[in-house]
């Protein structure tokens, strides 16, 4: 399954004929968009008791720099050690690694909740976590992080972006997203995909470390 970097047709549960529709199967025009409806797709089948996923229809053709990058699959519990090395490789300390594992676990399994990742020589390398929030129709991004390793390769762009879609499919209005006052790569990434300053939040992260609010509405979004 993490061959597929796009989809047309129809995504079905392992029971013939039990259609798991509508589905997100349409994709951009990179074609790389697969990934959201897969995880809503895996969710489906799980909350049905299907035994698995497969596809009908035609598979389309991948985005030349997905061929170079690894694809994104949905996180499951099995990469969790995977990720644990990723953010200990950034100087992660021990409780924020935990809050990020938990938080993947818990929107991995959530109808209202994103976690993918992408992996290379078996191991994680990079992932995102976002939650929406139905009362305000907001999404929340609450991890993202690529090894030392694949950085500066558009891998953060193609998971940001396959979570705005999985956002906007839900409905949103925008994303928002917390940093270290101090993570220059973290706020200039998010300035580079779009996303303004909002707020500063005092000790957000320790005594000595403030957060920073970015956030992102999307053009076209209707009102409240
Ligand atoms: C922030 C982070 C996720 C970016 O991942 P990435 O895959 O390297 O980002 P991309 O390759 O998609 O970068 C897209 C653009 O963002 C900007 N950008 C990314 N990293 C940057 C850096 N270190 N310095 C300046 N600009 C940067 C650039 O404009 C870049 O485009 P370019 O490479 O064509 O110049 C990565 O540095 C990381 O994992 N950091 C540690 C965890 C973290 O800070 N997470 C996010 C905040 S909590």
């Amino acid at each position: 399954m993490q061959d597929v970097q796009g989809l047309q047709g129809t995504l079905v549960n392992a029971r013939p004929g039990d259609v798991l529709a509508p589905l997100p199967t349409r994709r951009g025009s990179d074609g790389w968009l697969a990934p959201a409806a897969l995880a809503q797709a895996t969710r489906c089948c799980t909350e049905r008791g299907g035994l698995g996923l497969s596809v009908s229809g035609s598979l389309v053709p991948t985005y030349d720099r997905a061929v170079t990058s690894p694809a994104l699959e949905p996180f499951t519990t099995d990469a969790s050690s995977g990720v644990i090395a990723l953010l200990r490789s950034h100087g992660w300390s021990y409780d924020q690694v935990v809050g990020q594992v938990e938080a993947l676990e818990a929107l991995a399994a959530s109808e209202n909740g994103l976690a993918l990742i992408a992996s290379t020589a078996n191991a994680v390398a990079a992932f995102i976590s976002l939650q929406v929030h139905g009362w305000n129709r907001l999404a929340q991004i609450h991890g993202l992080a690529v090894r030392q390793d694949m950085l500066r390769r558009g891998l953060a762009t193609r998971l940001i972006d396959a979570a705005e879609m999985f956002a906007r499919d839900r409905d949103c209005r925008g994303i928002y997203v917390d940093t270290p006052v101090d993570n220059e790569a973290g706020r200039s990434f998010y300035a580079a995909r779009g996303y303004s300053e909002d707020y500063r939040m005092s000790r957000y992260y320790a005594d000595e470390l403030d957060g920073i609010t970015y956030v992102k509405f999307f053009r076209g979004a209707d009102p409240l």
